[in-house]
């Protein structure tokens, strides 16, 4: 990878969820379909098999993607070259790395840090590194940022929806679903989950 560029340092949010919900609204591929359609996947073109595998392993939050050369939402097909596997991380006490690797090496890295501002308030800040145009040129650069804006809309909107919703319920214990590996995870690395936590796989269509 090339000299970084940080360009986009300045993209900060302040959202209205627990920071649990928030890293896992970072790290889920299931709601881009929903929450994104369009734009990130859902676009209406061929899916891939996505094989998911995430772990704990010296306290950090390790996921990996494969099999997903391109996400079949707008940025993806506009955006990216062939997307060899993407790997995210989260680490206490906030920070969460998204790492897009390409055939020649690192494509783009999204760090994203969370800090609490009470149970269910955070500010979000988030950095984009790539090895010049955070590898897109500088035309698709110049898209990028604006299609970041409408994807972090979305998310704070359905966090905040999420969360008055579940204040409203009475803040009932959140129940995880078979497709839910990432919560629990994220949940023992904020917990401070010292012991490693062996890899679980699932398989997804999207
Ligand atoms: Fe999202």
């Amino acid at each position: 990878m090339g000299p970084p560029s940080t360009g986009f340092s300045d993209l900060e949010s302040h959202a209205h969820a627990t920071l649990t919900d928030a890293v896992e609204n970072v790290l889920d591929p299931i709601h881009t379909l929903f929450v994104h359609s369009g734009i990130i996947r859902g676009g209406g073109g061929p899916t891939s098999k996505v094989t998911l595998e995430a772990g704990i392993d010296a306290g950090e939050l390790v996921m990996r993607y494969s099999g997903e050369t391109q996400s079949n939402g707008l940025m993806s097909r506009l955006l990216e070259s062939q997307r060899s596997h993407a790997i995210s991380r989260f680490r206490r006490p906030g920070v969460v790395s998204l790492e897009y690797w390409g055939k020649h090496g690192l494509n783009l890295v999204t760090t994203l840090y969370f800090t609490r501002e009470d149970d269910t308030h955070l500010r979000g800040f988030a950095v984009m590194t790539g090895p010049r145009q955070y590898g897109l040129g500088w035309i698709k650069a110049l898209l990028f940022v604006p299609l970041m804006r409408i994807v972090i809309s979305q998310d704070l909107r359905i966090m905040a929806n999420a969360t008055e919703n579940w204040e409203a319920a009475g803040k009932p214990p959140h129940a995880n679903g078979p497709l839910d590996i990432l919560y629990p995870l994220i949940s023992q690395v904020l917990d401070g989950q010292t012991n490693n936590v062996d890899v679980q796989r699932v398989t997804l269509d999207i």
